[in-house]
């Protein structure tokens, strides 16, 4: 690392020390963890068009087809373990500078490596549910095995994950926490977002506002970095928090 990045990272590190620290994640933060993207030559919406997969209208219309997609999502959740970066922001939870993590992942990594506070803007895959009668299942593998997909044992109708789909609303309760969240923040830590999909994309404008110092850890520039970012740092979210971690000891 050379002296200028050496004095960034630790102008960071104290910032962060001083509290008041709020994360926001998009998919980048567990590509490290084995989960694609959804944006970018590897990214799910390139295997899966979204048009076709991924709207609440086809879902209804044709859940069949959805269930492939979605089988597969699972089974690279299934195989994956949260990575350093979501590690070390439970760490920053515990020792009282984080004070929450505001995420539009569904992949549950967060909570996994010990975070208390998530706030899931985009809902969760960790249940299912009935779009007829609300009735809720908790995610476990065996439903990957039926065909053509799984249905409520109630009304016998198609379960859906829990996730917001394109044309759904989003959790209100989650969007209004994370907004309350980001407008009193010192610190938005931006890790792995295109920041293209809003609502959510709003809040780290609205951090911004609210006179927030923002944080962003990816590989590529996004939507906010020429715009908002104070501190960019153009790498993987594991490399950015192994380089962090020698301001900490
Ligand atoms: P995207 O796939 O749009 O963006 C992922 C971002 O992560 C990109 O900017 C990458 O450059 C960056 N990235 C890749 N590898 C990384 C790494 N190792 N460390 C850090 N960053 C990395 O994913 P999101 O912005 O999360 O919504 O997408 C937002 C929403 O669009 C998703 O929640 C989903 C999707 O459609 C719904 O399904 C409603």
């Amino acid at each position: 690392m050379d002296k200028i990045k050496q004095d960034l990272m630790k102008e960071v590190a104290d910032l962060i020390k001083q509290g008041g620290v709020v994360a926001f994640t998009g998919a980048g933060i567990s590509v490290e963890s084995g989960i694609p993207p959804f944006r970018g030559a590897k990214g799910l919406w390139s295997k899966y068009n979204p048009e076709e997969y991924a709207y609440i209208e086809t879902f209804l219309r044709n859940p069949e087809k959805v269930w492939i997609m979605l089988r597969e999502m699972y089974r690279c959740f299934s195989e994956a373990k949260p990575n350093l970066a979501h590690l070390v922001l439970a760490e920053f939870e515990t020792k009282g500078y984080l004070e929450a993590v505001i995420t539009q992942n569904i992949d549950s990594l967060h909570q996994k490596a010990g975070s208390k506070k998530v706030i899931e803007l985009h809902g969760s895959g960790d249940r299912l549910v009935c779009l007829d009668c609300k009735k809720e299942y908790p995610f476990i593998e065996e439903y990957l095995k039926l065909t053509p997909y799984p249905k409520c044992e109630r009304c016998n109708k198609p379960l859906k994950p829990a996730i917001v789909f394109f044309g759904e609303p989003l959790p209100e309760k989650a969007l209004s926490q994370a907004f309350e969240l980001v407008k009193s923040c010192k610190v938005l830590i931006v890790i792995g977002t295109s920041g293209v999909v809003y609502p959510a994309a709003y809040l780290p404008y609205e951090a911004k506002r609210s006179g927030a110092k923002i944080i962003e850890i990816n590989p590529e520039e996004s939507a906010y970095t020429n715009s908002i970012t104070d501190y960019f740092f153009k790498e993987k979210a594991g490399e950015f928090f192994k380089n962090l971690s020698f301001f900490y000891n």
